[in-house]
């Protein structure tokens, strides 16, 4: 499995298996098996998604080393309101039940909450049951607060990035301030048809690849972990199959003109949920 290593020293396995609307409680588990089986060493979770617990079951079930694996989960939105950070870092832990979290996460930017979040944050990683911590959906202007606190730089920046919502500016930012860029809805989570894009199936058709394998392979070029998500065993191991293969500048040139400022999920400067 190729890795990233964040500026905590930590590997990152990439991809990384996104586990948000896995259906039903034991195919849940099941499909988390069959991807940790067909080689994803990454998990992505949320205490928003409800399926903490069947990560850790599959987790444990899977007989993997648990340091093999690589679990993100999220602090949610509500939590921040309230402020009760801790109990909600400690609620994740039981229901993961795998010991320790690789990477914890703020799952969206709250405003009026940013800075005070973060500084929580920062204690729950001092408290050790966390190896690295991070954002989700964090503009550059929260990022910037975060920052100008001098305290820990956040290891990730989770959002969403597909062809038509590039992130170039978060990208190169990111790069920058050493902060590894995720990629939720990679494949535009099916709510377009994104992967029926002509310019994308010229490009998988030269590769001898799919669509979905050319949009994870682009973010893969870009230094951007994608964070798939699929229920079928056949297409998670489609896209684990992204690294026989290499897009020329003229590939990333045409799916870059893709970009239509298009977000297919929420946007963070609008989080009333
Ligand atoms: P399924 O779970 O039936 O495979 P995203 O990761 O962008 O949120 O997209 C997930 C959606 O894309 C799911 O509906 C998933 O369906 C579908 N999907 C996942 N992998 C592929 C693939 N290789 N080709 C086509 N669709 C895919």
């Amino acid at each position: 499995m190729k890795t990233v290593v964040l500026n905590t020293g930590y590997a990152m396995p990439t991809p990384g298996f996104g586990v948000y609307r896995l259906s039903g409680e034991q195919e849940g588990v099941d499909a988390i098996l069959s991807a940790l089986e067909a080689g994803y060493r990454h998990l992505d979770t949320a205490a928003f998604y409800g399926n903490e617990k069947a990560v850790g079951k599959a987790v444990r079930q899977s007989g993997i080393p648990r340091e093999e694996i690589f679990v993100t989960t999220k602090l949610w939105n509500d939590v921040q309101r309230t402020g009760i950070v801790a109990e909600a870092f400690e609620k994740s832990l039981e229901l993961l039940d795998i010991g320790y979290i690789d990477l914890y996460l703020v799952h969206w930017p709250i405003e009026g909450k940013v800075t005070e979040t973060w500084l929580a944050m920062e204690e729950i990683y001092r408290s050790g049951g966390v190896k690295s911590i991070g954002v989700s959906n964090h503009r550059i202007q929260d990022l910037e607060a975060i920052l100008a606190l001098g305290g820990t730089v956040p290891a990730v920046n989770q959002l969403e990035c597909q062809p038509y919502f590039s992130q170039e500016e978060m990208r190169s930012y990111c790069e920058e301030k050493g902060i590894q860029m995720t990629a939720w809805g990679p494949l535009g989570s099916n709510r377009a048809p994104l992967l029926e894009e002509q310019v994308l199936k010229g490009i998988a058709a030269k590769h001898g690849k799919t669509t979905a394998q050319v949009v994870l392979r682009w973010n893969v070029q870009r230094g951007i972990v994608p964070l798939p998500k699929s229920q079928n065993p056949q297409r998670q191991r489609e896209n684990l199959d992204i690294f026989g293969f290499v897009l020329d500048e003229g590939d990333m040139a045409d799916i870059a003109k893709m970009e239509q400022n298009r977000r297919l999920g929420p946007d963070p400067s609008n989080v009333t949920f």
